[in-house]
């Protein structure tokens, strides 16, 4: 009989002082009977993610002797099951990994503008911008990397691909039970699942879905069966590429079997930075982090943060000076450096942010109009998890279809969502994306170009060793939440389950506004008021995940509490 899940928030029976397991956790994976962990302590290997299921998986794997690598592997495959807004096999990200023998590698399978698509494919013949081609439906899916992604993470796996893949297989054939926020999710999805699709998907429930509902999904069983059996092939080739081909031409869509046929992950020279005496290490272009997140750090390196305390007006309003200060310059070096020179060596440098803070005055807010890029004289839906194993490989990936359930559409016959990636491109000078991300030439769409990326998987080293594995979705609030979460640990000394839940704050530069949770202190907005910011009240901020290593070699790994967020460890 199929039993509800249900919930322990915070876990009890967190210990120390013993090795072996730790928590009160169900260790099998049963899809109907489920918990939600918060927090967990382990000493063998953990993985937080956003669905209790996928974290659990990716135990499983390693308590069969799977190493972090191949645990985030069948992570990644359960969340585009059992996530279907942002896990997925129809989008895109980036994996930072550090391994045990001390190397970083960094894999990059961010989608793909098609060989078809075009500078001005999203302008009407009035040369305006038509957002709603770039955010929904068929044209507006990037060529999707995530299954090349997960076959080159596989150099450094140690299990055979077949039983990586095997509990999505299980989780999609047989069901889930899904919990209240999915079945609100779906729900509320439901008008763009019948608009966006010609044929209806597994995600449109006759009276609506709700907690404690399984939800099968048989034909993405099929298409993770075709990956199983023949490798990259059985998604970018034959029967799935079939589909999605003949998807495309149902409506407006432009990807065709060469553009799949050519997609590639690929490799990249990691970013490492110092930050004090730890070493930071994450992913490069066309992950604008790779560029924001030495920036922020350094700007903020010689400044004494830390003795104006968490959420101090003085901390804030620091904090949001460099921010305002790297998005500026996002929008306008930024993009795929296989297409455009972007002057990342320039902007990463000590110098240059030191420079860009001489400007800084510490009693009134700056402005974006006088703020600009720097001068360089040459030329809600997405998701991370986090893996650490005990013989110290750490892994962290952020993945994502762009927004919730990307464009929408599903693949008819083949059971998974596309990515609404496009739209991260500038789709016209000025004009803003679906984050309220400008961007000019350095990020136009071009064929075959990536288009920038906010995702900043990261890895703290201390003392050489993996201290922290850290990410999180969340648009352009992504690297603003990554720096957050460091400073709160870095220098605030935190706990990791406050530097994850505490309230997070966001400025882009434009607009020009202090982006503040609900739980952001009400006498701190009034401050940074009489000093002349604009404080605007969203949504919640990121959904980070951190697992927090120490040099007795306890593993923490903390769920972020902004949604089903789940740890798993023994
Ligand atoms: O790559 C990016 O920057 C965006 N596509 C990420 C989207 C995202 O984080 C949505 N999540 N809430």
């Amino acid at each position: 009989m199929k039993a509800f899940f249900s919930y322990t928030l915070p876990l009890v029976m967190l210990c120390c002082a013993c090795s072996g397991p730790r928590s009160a956790a169900t260790l099998q994976i049963n899809p109907y009977e489920y918990t939600i962990q918060k927090k967990i302590i382990g000493s063998n290997g953990a993985v937080t993610s956003a669905h209790p299921l996928a974290s659990e998986t990716g135990v499983s794997i390693m308590k069969q002797g799977g190493n972090a690598i191949d645990a985030a592997i069948a992570t990644q495959l359960a969340l585009a099951v059992v996530y279907p807004g942002a896990g997925n096999i129809g989008g895109g990200g980036f994996t930072v990994m550090r391994l045990s023998n001390g190397t970083n590698i960094t894999i990059d399978y961010r989608e793909k503008a098609p060989a078809r698509a075009h500078r001005d494919m999203y302008l009407d013949k009035q040369g305006n911008a038509q957002t709603a081609l770039s955010q929904n439906g068929h044209l507006a899916a990037g060529v999707p990397g995530t299954v090349a992604g997960l076959f080159g993470c596989m150099k450094y796996a140690k299990l055979p691909f077949t039983k990586l893949i095997q509990p999505a297989i299980d989780l999609a054939e047989n069901g889930f039970v899904i919990t209240e926020s999915e079945a609100h999710d779906l729900n509320r999805t439901r008008d763009a699942f019948i608009k966006y699709n010609t044929v209806t998907p597994v995600f449109v429930k006759a009276g609506g879905w709700k907690a404690g509902d399984t939800l099968v999904q048989k034909d993405l069983a099929n298409t993770l069966k075709r990956i199983r059996d023949k490798g990259m092939a059985g998604f970018y080739e034959g029967e799935t590429a079939r589909l999605i081909v003949e998807e495309m031409k149902r409506a407006n869509g432009i990807i065709n079997y060469d553009d799949l046929k050519n997609y590639q992950a690929k490799e990249r020279e990691p970013v490492v930075f110092d930050y004090k005496s730890y070493k930071i290490i994450t992913m490069p272009l066309p992950s604008s982090g790779g560029v924001l997140l030495p920036q922020m750090m350094q700007m903020i390196e010689d400044q004494p943060v830390k003795a104006y305390g968490f959420l101090s007006a003085r901390a804030v309003q620091l904090m949001t000076e460099i921010e305002r200060r790297a998005y500026a310059d996002r929008a306008k070096f930024l993009g795929d450096l296989d297409f455009y020179k972007v002057p990342v060596k320039k902007l990463t440098s000590k110098a240059y942010a030191v420079e860009r803070m001489k400007d800084y005055n510490d009693q009134t807010a700056g402005s974006s109009e006088t703020t600009g890029a720097g001068l360089i004289p040459e030329s809600e839906e997405t998701t991370h998890f986090s893996v650490y194993d005990k013989s110290g490989n750490a892994v962290s990936v952020t993945t994502t279809l762009n927004g919730g359930y990307g464009s929408r559409t599903v693949v008819g016959g083949a059971g998974f969502l596309l990515n609404n990636e496009m739209d991260d491109f500038s789709i016209k000078p000025g004009v803003p994306n679906m984050y309220g991300a400008v961007g000019a030439d350095a990020n136009a769409i071009a064929p075959g170009k990536r288009m920038l990326s906010s995702m900043t998987p990261t890895i703290v080293l201390k003392d050489n060793k993996p201290f922290l594995v850290v990410g999180t979705p969340g648009g352009t609030t992504i690297t603003t939440s990554v720096f957050q979460t460091l400073i709160n640990i870095l220098e605030f000394d935190m706990s990791t389950e406050d530097a994850v839940n505490k309230p997070k704050f966001h400025h882009q530069w434009l607009p020009d506004e202090i982006f503040v949770e609900a739980a952001f202190p009400q006498p701190v907005r009034e401050q940074l008021r009489q000093m002349g910011y604009k404080v605007t009240q969203r949504g919640a901020i990121g959904r980070t995940e951190v697992i927090r290593i120490d040099a007795n070699g306890t593993i923490e790994a903390v769920a972020d509490k902004r949604g089903d967020d789940s740890a798993a460890g023994y």
